[in-house]
């Protein structure tokens, strides 16, 4: 491989990995190119295979490890090799916060471009059996046809087909192999992505840590229930212990979203109950909810504390609310909360949490969080403090201008997506805002993900 200055680079060589990517690949320069390693830690000395290779990068993965690194330990989960899903878990905990807050550090350099102070980031309570929202992709053997569930090998469709994933509660476990077992036995497919044929496609656990109770969701290729997922269905709510509920889930297109449209309770309750902030919220198979519910409980008592220390019962905007868990949770130290969220179902929901728990400083709507503050503006509403939590993409120019144009103080940005965070701090930024600080929470142990919340000064 021939590089800008004629220099060649081997297809074997030895490298220093000198820091982790965004997606908790390490990165390693020979003469300013960069490689990127799977698999390797800060400070490992390793030999390593180039495989792609680009005109400004390539990516490689290790064959020799010549020194290994301080930080690296013997990974807790078997399958860690083989498994996607835990990019860190051969990195000691303490050092994977490190990592984390390098990242946030790195996209706020590259992509906000100015000074700004990351915090340390504050750990999660539990770094194994912390995952709540369990998703398998199932699918069966070519021959026998047993069902396969597991997690996909990383960048790829292959299914691993696991036993024990040591971040999700040990019971989950014991619920895929029940119905691996029974599925099987009943002559319920395992669907195979690449002929689009076969019953069972994925199947989903919401599990509470509050009480143990779990949800479990069929999703299957069809538009209706067959006899055989209601026998299956009936066999794990009667069969398994601790289930709240079975819901079947159609989905018969071909596609990557797991959840099709239309979810039906066959078996029990709906949802799970958990408790956070002292407040017990309900949780659907649709609903979006903090997969660690211990570390979300650490974020929404960090931004309770900091408007309780900062403000006297200010009227906030809860967007992009989902169940309006903060709105729920912050309702204590508010004197009257607005949440807004797009998905009918979780303002349902959301209505019902706030009914159950005999909270009446909170209002909810249904709909587009730009929309809403756009007629908000044109009726000259305006609120103390906005907390925006928007999914992964982050938020539009035109939800940004509308959420400062209504925000009299501050803004609280949470954010689980370090690099669309730094873009729309940017953008608050060019619009005169101060961004006084960004605390990262790690809600994601053993893997490359990080949750922030940024505290920004409306001028
Ligand atoms: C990251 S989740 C946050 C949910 C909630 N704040 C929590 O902590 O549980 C983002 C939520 O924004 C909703 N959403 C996405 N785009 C939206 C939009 N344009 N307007 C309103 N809600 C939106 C999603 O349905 C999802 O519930």
């Amino acid at each position: 491989m021939q590089i800008a200055d004629k220099k060649v680079i081997p297809d074997e060589i030895t490298v220093r990995i000198e820091k982790l990517s965004n997606l908790g690949l390490g990165i390693a320069k020979v003469d300013g190119y960069v490689i990127f390693v799977e698999n390797t830690c800060p400070d490992d000395i390793v030999k390593i295979k180039l495989t792609k290779k680009n005109k400004n990068f390539a990516k490689a993965y290790p064959i020799e490890f010549i020194e290994e690194s301080p930080h690296r330990i013997k990974p807790f989960c078997p399958m860690h090799k083989v498994c996607g899903s835990c990019q860190l878990g051969h990195i000691d905990y303490n050092y994977q916060l490190q990592i984390k807050k390098e990242i946030v550090e790195d996209a706020m350099r590259s992509i906000y471009g100015y000074e700004i102070k990351v915090n340390d980031v504050i750990p999660s309570p539990k770094v194994t059996e912390y995952r709540r929202k369990i998703q398998y992709p199932i699918s069966q053997t070519k021959d026998s046809k047993r069902i396969l569930a597991g997690y996909y090998k990383t960048a790829s469709h292959e299914l691993v087909n696991i036993k024990h994933c040591p971040i999700q509660p040990h019971y989950c476990d014991e619920i895929i192999e029940f119905i691996r077992q029974t599925a099987f036995e009943l002559g319920v497919s395992g669907y195979v992505e690449k002929t689009h044929k076969g019953l069972l496609r994925h199947v989903l656990i919401r599990s509470s840590a509050y009480n143990n109770e779990n949800l479990v969701v069929l999703v299957v290729n069809s538009d209706k229930i067959q006899e055989c997922t209601k026998a299956l269905a009936r066999k794990i709510y009667t069969e398994c212990k601790n289930i709240s509920g079975v819901c079947v889930n159609y989905n018969n297109q071909k596609t990557n979203f797991i959840l099709g449209k239309k979810t039906e309770v066959v078996e029990g309750k709906g949802f799970i109950e958990e408790k956070l902030c002292g407040k017990i919220f309900k949780i659907g198979a649709e609903t979006f909810f903090q997969v660690n519910p211990e570390s979300a409980e650490n974020i929404f008592n960090y931004v309770k504390e900091y408007i309780k220390n900062n403000f006297k019962k200010p009227e906030i905007l809860d967007a992009y609310a989902g169940i309006a868990a903060f709105g729920i949770c912050l309702s204590d130290a508010a004197g009257k909360i607005t949440s807004v969220e797009e998905v009918e179902a979780s303002v349902k929901l959301a209505k019902e949490i706030i009914e159950e728990n005999k909270i009446d400083n909170i209002e909810v709507f249904t709909g587009d969080t730009a929309e809403f503050c756009g007629k908000a503006i044109k009726n000259g509403i305006k609120y103390d403090i906005s907390v925006i939590d928007p999914p992964r993409k982050g938020c539009s120019e035109e939800s940004l201008e509308n959420i400062l144009k209504l925000t009299k103080q501050t803004i609280i940005y949470v954010s689980c997506n370090p690099a669309t965070l730094a873009r729309d701090l940017k953008y608050l930024r060019g619009k005169g805002c101060e961004i006084d600080f960004v605390q990262p929470f790690d809600m994601f142990p053993q893997t490359y993900h990080i949750e922030n919340v940024a505290i920004i000064s409306v001028p």
